[in-house]
């Protein structure tokens, strides 16, 4: 690293601290250090008290101390610069030095896409790289459609600095997908990325600490999540979100083990920050609804199918025949990728392909969509059983009513409202009152089902 990125690098590093870039004495100490220049040299040249420019240096040692983990002195400034170089920042501005697995260490403490430079010890920690760990997020597949749903998160995200999203939906409809490409597209804008899913911790705690670890490797590491979104900006996926949440009651009640989890969100979805936690679930995480109507920086993006044209494209791989009935196939699975993709394979496999063939049978055919609903059955409360049972057995239009079922007014209207929150019931307007919608392949899973 030569003096120019030293100041530009230090100029970096003192503005994301302070607000403020290098002033001119500032420079003159670390152009003087460089050049080999002691305090009483550098202060005749510019003119200050030797005390003067020593708290001037003082100052940015500290800070530069903090940010590389070391004790930088005078004495030792370009020595430890030019390591680092050697080691860790060398090529600082540049988006990727090197990957190692899955996990990009990448320099600088703000993107600004240049050249590519391997590092040569990718181990050698440093706070001030970009850490980018997607080293447990999945491959990036091939992604049909959602160029709406895309904008509308990187507006969210990058325009709108939202601090909490939810991407909600049933399990296939692609959450995990969508937030894998987006990430893709956003990541030069973050200097933290982690993915975690939910499944990995068996309680906050271990969550606690293993994101502390992640934003903080050296130690001291005893502040709190909050300080860290407020000091990077930092971009945490955090996959499978109702893993955290209480089954077989209403949505929104957490595990014993997650029981402050709602603080913590709360927490950041309420303070000032630049960072962005991105939570996919199959069930809205209650205080994000809450944050929602009353503060703009938290949003739900309840995930939909997909569009017909997309699912053509979808199916087209699959080799179906009777493309003239491939938009009833897509009705009856609600777009939904992997259902689709589910039941694809068993027309191949029974029908060898054809579509009319399939749709020739009176009921709908859920084959392993059935293990599918199956997970998101078990986690359902008795009112919500009932509620669904009941709607998946009327013909017709169902008007919101709360007599249904031998429920309380309220436990069916808290059933009808944590349904909505778990994907699986919508709500329209009707002519005079709300009705209520179930998706094909939902209706005949739940007509199957007894409740006791
Ligand atoms: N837009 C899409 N285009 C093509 N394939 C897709 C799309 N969305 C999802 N898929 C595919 O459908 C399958 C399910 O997607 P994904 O794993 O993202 O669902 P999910 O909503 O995260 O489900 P779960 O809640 O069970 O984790 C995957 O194989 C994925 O590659
Ligand atoms: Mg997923």
């Amino acid at each position: 690293m030569d003096v120019q990125e030293v100041l530009q690098w230090t100029d970096r590093l003192v503005f994301s601290k302070t607000g403020k870039h290098l002033d001119s004495l500032q420079k003159a100490v670390l152009e003087g250090t460089w050049e080999g220049k002691k305090y009483p040299e550098i202060a005749r040249t510019c003119n200050r008290s030797h005390e003067r420019i020593k708290q001037v240096a003082r100052e940015l040692w500290q800070l530069i101390s903090a940010e590389l983990g070391e004790d930088i002195r005078q004495s030792n400034f370009r020595a430890t610069m030019e390591q680092v170089e050697f080691s860790n920042i060398s090529n600082f501005g540049s988006d990727y030095v090197q990957i190692v697995g899955d996990i990009n260490f990448c320099s600088g403490l703000y993107n600004n896409p240049g050249s590519t430079q391997n590092r040569s010890h990718p181990n050698t920690e440093n706070p001030s790289q970009l850490r980018h760990d997607l080293s447990e997020a999945p491959e990036v597949s091939r992604l049909y459609s959602r160029t709406d749903e895309l904008a509308t998160l990187k507006q969210w995200i990058l325009a709108e600095h939202h601090r909490i999203i939810a991407i909600t939906g049933l399990s296939g409809i692609g959450k995990t997908a969508l937030a894998r490409h987006l990430v893709e597209e956003i990541k030069p804008n973050f200097d933290r990325i982690l993915w975690r899913s939910h499944r990995k911790y068996p309680n906050l705690n271990s969550l606690k600490t293993d994101l502390i670890q992640f934003l903080s490797p050296t130690p001291p590491n005893q502040n709190s999540i909050l300080d860290y979104l407020r000091s990077h900006r930092c971009l945490i996926i955090l996959d499978d979100f109702h893993e955290t949440l209480t089954p077989r009651q209403f949505v929104g009640k957490y595990r014993p083990e997650y029981e402050t989890y709602g603080q913590l969100v709360t927490e950041i979805g309420r303070s000032p920050h630049h960072s962005c936690l991105l939570l996919l679930s199959w069930e809205q995480p209650t205080e994000i609804a809450i944050l929602e109507t009353e503060k703009p920086h938290c949003k739900t993006l309840p995930l939909k199918g997909l569009d017909g044209s997309s699912t053509i494209e979808l199916l087209t791989t699959r080799n179906l025949k009777d493309r003239e009935r491939w938009i009833e196939l897509i009705e009856l699975y609600s777009g939904n990728p992997l259902w689709l993709n589910i039941i694809s394979a068993t027309i191949s496999d029974l029908f060898n392909g054809s579509v009319s063939q399939f749709l020739s049978y009176s009921s709908l055919y859920l084959g392993d969509i059935e293990l599918l609903l199956n997970d998101h059955y078990l986690r359902l409360s008795d009112p919500e059983k009932l509620v669904m049972i009941g709607l998946a057995n009327q013909n017709g239009i169902t008007e919101i009513s709360p007599n249904l079922e031998n429920l309380s007014e309220s436990d069916y209207l808290k059933a009808v409202q944590s349904l909505r929150k778990r994907c699986l019931l919508e709500i329209g307007i009707g002519k005079s009152t709300s009705i209520l919608r179930l998706n094909p392949a939902i209706k005949e899973y739940f007509k199957n089902q007894n409740h006791h």
